[in-house]
């Protein structure tokens, strides 16, 4: 892709540093990678509800809604996937100057992809949250009947059936939800982020 001439960085003022202390909270991404129905959305929103009662300021990224704007003329292909995850890292950066806690919630099947975004931030502002859960389980669950359609071969390249999910190595987080309730992979991701001091 292009980089465009003749454009020079302009500074602000008003700094992260700035906004984050205006907050009384770090900013970070905290990124939610997992199969589809393994519980990505529902953690991330309902751990958006619980820090908002706790008084600290976020923004939820979410696959389906950037589809429907930001990112809808990319499909599922390898590529498209990459640079799907490329953009909403570039988003997140953006957030995370801005001074907010932003859950990212995203398939981002490819290990490198997600390692490309950490690479983007600095350093503890990306925190990996693995969502865990078995083929079986999400497919049983199956929320949306996306896996019935790729099992029925109406939807191609599906991630676990016949696209790939490549799970972290090394995930700050994981939340293993063929076991735990909501309430438990919430308390446990809050527990995290009070334990490392991103909360006040
Ligand atoms: S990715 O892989 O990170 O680029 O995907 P993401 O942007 O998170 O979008 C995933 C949601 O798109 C729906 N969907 C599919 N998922 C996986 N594979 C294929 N082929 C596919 N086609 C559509 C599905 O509803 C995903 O939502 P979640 O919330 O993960 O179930």
């Amino acid at each position: 892709m292009a980089k465009s001439e003749n454009i020079v960085w302009h500074d602000s003022q008003v700094m992260k540093e700035h906004r984050r202390k205006l907050n009384n909270h770090k900013s970070a991404v905290v990124w939610f990678t997992g199969l589809s129905g393994s519980g990505k959305s529902t953690i991330s929103v309902a751990l958006e509800k619980e820090l908002y009662q706790m008084g600290v300021r976020t923004y939820r990224l979410d696959g389906d809604n950037i589809r429907h704007g930001l990112n809808k003329n990319l499909g599922f292909s390898p590529e498209d996937r990459k640079e799907n995850i490329r953009r909403i890292g570039e988003v997140s950066k953006l957030m995370v100057d801005a001074g907010l806690l932003t859950l990212s919630a995203f398939i981002s099947p490819y290990r490198e992809d997600r390692d490309d975004v950490r690479s983007l931030l600095g350093d503890h502002e990306f925190i990996e949250v693995f969502v865990d859960a078995s083929v079986e389980t999400c497919e049983s669950r199956d929320p949306k009947g996306l896996y019935k359609k790729a099992r029925a071969g109406e939807i191609k390249g599906f991630t676990g059936i016949d696209a790939p999910y490549e799970a972290p190595v090394n995930p700050e987080i994981t939340v293993d939800t063929d076991k735990q309730s909501l309430a438990e992979s919430v308390a446990e991701i809050v527990a995290y982020l009070k334990g490392q001091g991103y909360l006040e």
